[in-house]
């Protein structure tokens, strides 16, 4: 086995790279300086998408969203007051993938007593829900996608009840110190006086297109004739604009009670939901412990189920810390791409077996990362050849399970990192699930389609749903479908190291490690770390996906191991923010990723 080294001897490149990303300063990066990786390792680093500071970071995938969580701290808010600015903001200026009619899990180490909380504020089914209503639901391709509006009764039943504006009014009342109505306003602003489009948002209007034709606020975003949404235009979104005042003004209660309220249920209704004001009036946000394990000398904390994105991180981190052991030579990239693959394969399986939502099924996470297990699973690895990901499935023996389900697809989410003055740290995923959500908007936000991250049980008519079900994933009233959202913060004793997690359905998981493994284990430059190219593989199907920037000849000596690759189409997105501390002072190495167009802001 292969060696490497987890020190400070990197590759120049490397060295150059962490240059670009700041090398230590407090500005941002120098736009005339660029890293040269080596020509057999493509890279999707540039300089715009990374910055060091020296008091405050923000990461986030859009820079209206940085800039507002960076304005919140600069006037003196904690790190959970920016990353809910944040997150209100990426509501207004990244719509498809986030805002007030979805949910999230949010991560907060609060420095004065070094203690970490995990809330989880992600969408619940309504209490009419059941397996049977949501088996005619076709799961793949979304409904509202290439053209048809949002009409189907399966839409609807997608819908559960939001969870971010009390996720918000939970973070900020346990953390936050500046107010609410100070928190939205870099949104509200942001809302009234417009935003240019992202060329990713631009992107996803027109694969969307039928759904804003067919809705009010998609409509005066989406003119007659037009196939998506024009560049160069300013958007804005007034309804948006009073909804987000209401919000500072009065609290969540407005979006669980009310007329708001009453919209969402009718809206929900209208394309076939079974949401009831009730529901919504019922809502709450849950604290869970989060998932902790040391890997590689490191504490790292992250998502617990409901959430599957931490756990399928921690079992495959037990065993790349086998397979790929630091200290020593850096491996070759093909030994990397296959160890991690190959990590993955029993960590998925697990999942759709045994995942879901730890207030109605009991999740064995203990069992499943007990240390025989991971021993078990690890020798079964052949560092020359893949294997079927059959062999690596390890069922526990008490313990009675469905056979594995499928793990849906998703792309409308985003991830906020924040380090503040004080050393708080947030790490915030939110999602409307697919872009746009459910097709349907209330009060300037899209309401989500989150409840097809359910297992959706075999129905006659429906092929998707052929495949075998796992019992405990499937809709239920109150139920809260499995996630792979994982925010994560890692720690090197005591103190936090880097904040990192990313969006992008199952490739969530897999991408924020490839990010967090580099920047950890190899002790890349966070910039590197997150533009690095990627790969995923999920068990099923077998195959694995690389993203077309991996270099030709670490694709063939994959294949020649026996993967099957093709090329990944969308790679998830990752934020990621390094704290170092040295004799000169606290250092955050922070890079947004460019496959989103993302940038940092701090100071
Ligand atoms: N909807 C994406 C996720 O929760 O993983």
């Amino acid at each position: 086995m292969k060696t490497f080294f987890a020190s400070s001897s990197s590759p120049s490149w490397i060295t150059l790279a962490l240059c670009l990303a700041g090398c230590g300063s407090a500005r941002p990066v120098a736009t005339n300086r660029t890293a040269t990786p080596p020509a057999s390792q493509p890279s999707l680093l540039a300089p715009q998408h990374a910055a060091t500071y020296r008091r405050f970071a923000v990461a986030t995938d859009h820079p209206e969203a940085s800039s507002a969580g960076a304005e919140i701290l600069a006037a003196g808010g904690t790190a959970a007051d920016a990353a809910a600015a944040a997150m209100l903001a990426l509501g207004v200026a990244s719509p498809a993938s986030s805002g007030l009619g979805g949910g999230g899990f949010a991560l907060y180490y609060r420095a004065s007593d070094r203690s970490v909380t995990f809330l989880d504020f992600r969408e619940s089914a309504p209490a009419a829900m059941s397996a049977g209503l949501i088996a005619p639901m076709v799961m793949g391709p979304p409904v509202t996608d290439g053209g048809a509006p949002p009409t189907s009764r399966a839409m609807g039943l997608t819908v559960g009840v939001p969870g971010e504006p009390r996720g918000i009014e939970e973070l900020l009342r346990r953390f936050g110190t500046i107010g609410l109505a100070r928190v939205v306003a870099p949104a509200v602003r942001l809302a009234e006086q417009g935003f240019t489009p992202s060329e990713h948002l631009a992107g996803l209007s027109q694969r969307f297109v039928g759904a804003l034709r067919h809705d009010p606020l998609g409509r005066t975003w989406v003119p007659d004739g037009a196939d998506g949404i024009r560049a160069n235009v300013t958007l804005r979104n007034p309804a948006l604009a009073q909804t987000l005042r209401s919000f500072g003004a009065n609290g969540a209660g407005i979006f669980y009670e009310g007329p708001l309220a009453d919209d969402i249920v009718r809206t929900a209704g209208r394309i076939g939901g079974v949401l009831t004001a009730d529901d919504l009036r019922r809502y709450r946000v849950t604290e869970r412990a989060p998932l902790v394990g040391n890997r590689y000398g490191h504490r790292w904390v992250t998502a617990p189920p409901e959430s599957a994105g931490g756990y399928t991180m921690m079992a495959s981190l037990a065993l790349l810390e086998r397979w790929l052991p630091g200290g020593g030579a850096a491996p070759a990239e093909a030994d990397v791409l296959h160890a991690m693959a190959e990590s993955w394969r029993g960590p998925f399986l697990d999942r759709a077996r045994y995942f879901g939502d730890p207030d109605f099924v009991s999740v064995p996470v203990d069992a499943l990362l007990d240390p025989a297990r991971i021993a078990t699973r690890a020798a079964l690895f052949d560092p020359a050849r893949a294997r079927p990901s059959r062999d690596y499935d390890l069922p526990l023996p008490d313990r009675a399970a469905g056979p594995p389900a499928p793990v849906p697809p998703g792309t409308g989410t985003s991830h906020v990192c924040v380090v503040d003055a004080e050393g708080n740290v947030a790490s915030v995923t939110t999602t409307i699930n697919i872009p746009f959500g459910a097709g349907v908007s209330v009060g300037g936000f899209w309401l989500n389609d989150e409840l097809d991250d359910f297992t959706i049980p075999p129905a006659p008519g429906n092929p998707a749903a052929q495949l075998p079900s796992s019992a405990l994933n499937q809709a239920a009233p109150n139920r809260r479908p499995v996630s792979t959202m994982t925010p994560t913060i890692v720690f090197q004793g005591d103190d936090p190291v880097l904040v990192i997690g990313g969006s992008g359905g199952t490739r969530i998981v897999t991408s924020v490690e490839q990010a967090a493994w580099r920047a950890i284990v190899l002790r890349a430059p966070v910039a590197e770390a997150v533009a690095h190219p990627r790969i995923h593989q999920a068990a099923q199907p077998e195959g694995l996906s690389a993203e077309a920037a991996t270099a030709e000849a670490v694709v063939a000596a994959l294949r020649a191991r026996g993967h099957q690759t093709d090329s990944l189409r969308y790679g998830a997105v990752v934020q990621a923010i390094r704290i170092a501390r040295g004799a000169d002072g606290v250092s955050l190495e922070a890079a947004s990723d460019p496959r989103k167009g993302g940038r940092p802001a701090g100071r």
